[in-house]
């Protein structure tokens, strides 16, 4: 399973940007404000950093707007902007059409298994359900991705499954036995990915005895 980082900051974009995990950007409208940019600046900033996909959030409702959002964005960096859509009647709409444009798409804010079906038919490069999101109004995310997984495999779809709206290391974990294709991790969660207190206790031992050798 492959790992994005869920941010609009370019502090945290720098730091795992080399790292060999990270192979991707999300963003949405709501991150980018955040950082105090626009829209559009902040996706120019971010496409200089990163050499992966990056999903750029439209922000029009219509469907006319849409596209002409996706154009713009898509026109900042082709080879890796992936322009991210709604999961509106509209947003699947321009989906269909950006993929006959051969422009990717990412279909956000999914929430059921009836919803990742409409963007799997609409063409959608990925789709992103929301985890964290669900699980806050009490329901099952594991649930969800599983069904996901299933429907994607018995129909051989090719869009690709980005796991979003991740709290924990243990969701990060539940997408990966479940099979999705990507999980897209903020930073704080990203930075727990790699530590483990028997690690850490193992290299202080480690280190203190090849002190002990180093004159032997
Ligand atoms: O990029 C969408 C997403 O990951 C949102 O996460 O934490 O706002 O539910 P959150």
């Amino acid at each position: 399973m492959q790992l994005f980082i869920d941010t609009a900051n370019l502090k945290e974009i720098e730091e795992f940007c080399h790292c060999p995990y990270v192979k991707g950007v999300t963003t949405n409208p709501s991150l980018i404000a955040k950082e105090g940019r626009s829209q559009e600046e902040a996706i120019r900033t971010i496409a200089q950093l990163i050499d992966g996909p990056i999903s750029a959030e439209v922000t029009a409702t219509d469907l006319d707007g849409m596209l002409l959002q996706a154009e713009k964005l898509h026109a900042i960096k082709p080879e890796n902007i992936v322009v991210k859509l709604p999961m509106t009647a509209a947003g699947l709409e321009a989906c269909r059409l950006l993929a006959d444009r051969r422009i990717p798409t990412n279909v956000t804010l999914c929430f059921s298994l009836s919803q990742a079906l409409l963007a799997f038919e609409s063409k959608a490069t990925y789709v992103s359900p929301f985890l964290g999101r669900l699980d806050d109004n009490g329901w099952d995310s594991a649930r969800l991705i599983e069904e996901i997984v299933r429907v994607k495999r018995n129909y051989g779809y090719p869009t690709k499954i980005i796991c979003a709206s991740i709290r924990s290391v243990q969701h990060v974990e539940t997408c990966a036995l479940l099979g999705a294709d990507i999980a897209t991790v903020p930073y704080k969660v990203l930075t727990k990915l790699l530590s483990h207190p028997l690690t850490e206790s193992g290299l202080l031992s480690f280190a203190k005895d090849a002190e002990k050798t180093r004159n032997v």
